[in-house]
C-alpha cells in the first residue's frame, strides 16, 4: 500500500483535483481537450465552492505535497449524500489509494448524520470497487446519450433498524 495522507482539500488543490479528473474521465467529454477544459472551468469552479463552503467533503490524497487522488462528497437529500467524483492519477492506481480515501469519506460522513452514500456508474466503471464496501443496486438513469447509468449506495448504518428489532 502507497503511503499517502488523506486530507480535506483546500482551495489551493483544486487545480489538480482537475487535472486528475480530466484526465479519469475525459472520454465522457469525446476529447481530452474538451474534458480539460470542463474540468478547469466550470467543474472547477463548483468544487472550489463547495471547499471553501465546506458545503460537502472533498478529500485529498497527497504523497507529500503531490495530489495523487481525490473525491467529491455532497449533500443530496435527507442523510443521503452524493458522490460525485473519485479518482486516482495514472501510476497510483491498484496501491490502496481509491481504498483509503473511501474510507475515510465513509468514517467522515458516517459522523456527520449520514446514512447512505449514493453514486452512479456507467458500464465502464469499477462496480467491483464499490461493492468492497458493501454496495448495492437501487436503480437505473438514462444519460444524455441515452445509455444507461446504474445507481448504487452505500449503507452507512444498517438498512432498515425496524426488521432488526423484530427479528430479535
Ligand atoms: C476506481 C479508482 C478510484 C480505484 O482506486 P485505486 O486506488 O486504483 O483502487 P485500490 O487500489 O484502492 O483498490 C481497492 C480494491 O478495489 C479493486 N479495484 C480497484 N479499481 C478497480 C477497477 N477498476 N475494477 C475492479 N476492481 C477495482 C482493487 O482490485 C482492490 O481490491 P482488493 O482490496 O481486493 O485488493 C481508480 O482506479 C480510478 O481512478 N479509476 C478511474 C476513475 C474512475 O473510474 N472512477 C470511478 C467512477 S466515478
Amino acid at each position: 500500500m502507497t503511503q499517502v495522507k488523506i486530507t480535506e482539500a483546500e482551495s489551493h488543490d483544486v487545480q489538480a483535483i482537475a487535472d486528475i479528473a480530466a484526465e479519469a474521465f475525459w472520454r465522457e467529454y469525446g476529447s481530452r481537450e474538451k474534458a480539460e477544459k470542463a474540468f478547469r472551468d466550470t467543474v472547477a469552479k463548483r468544487w472550489l465552492g463547495i471547499i471553501e463552503r465546506r458545503s460537502g467533503i472533498v478529500l485529498v490524497a497527497k504523497e507529500g505535497r503531490r495530489v495523487v487522488g481525490f473525491l467529491v462528497f455532497r449533500w443530496w437529500f435527507g442523510w443521503y449524500g452524493w458522490l460525485e467524483a473519485i479518482a486516482v492519477k495514472e501510476g497510483y492506481r491498484g496501491r490502496g489509494i481509491g481504498k483509503q480515501l473511501l474510507k475515510t469519506l465513509i468514517d467522515k460522513a458516517r459522523r456527520q448524520g449520514y446514512t447512505k452514500i449514493c453514486l452512479a456508474v456507467d458500464n465502464k466503471d469499477p462496480v467491483s470497487f464499490y461493492k468492497k464496501f458493501g454496495a448495492k443496486k437501487f436503480g437505473e438513469l438514462p444519460d444524455d446519450k441515452g445509455d444507461l447509468l446504474e445507481l448504487y449506495y452505500i449503507p452507512l448504518k444498517e438498512d432498515n433498524p425496524q426488521n432488526k428489532k423484530s427479528r430479535r
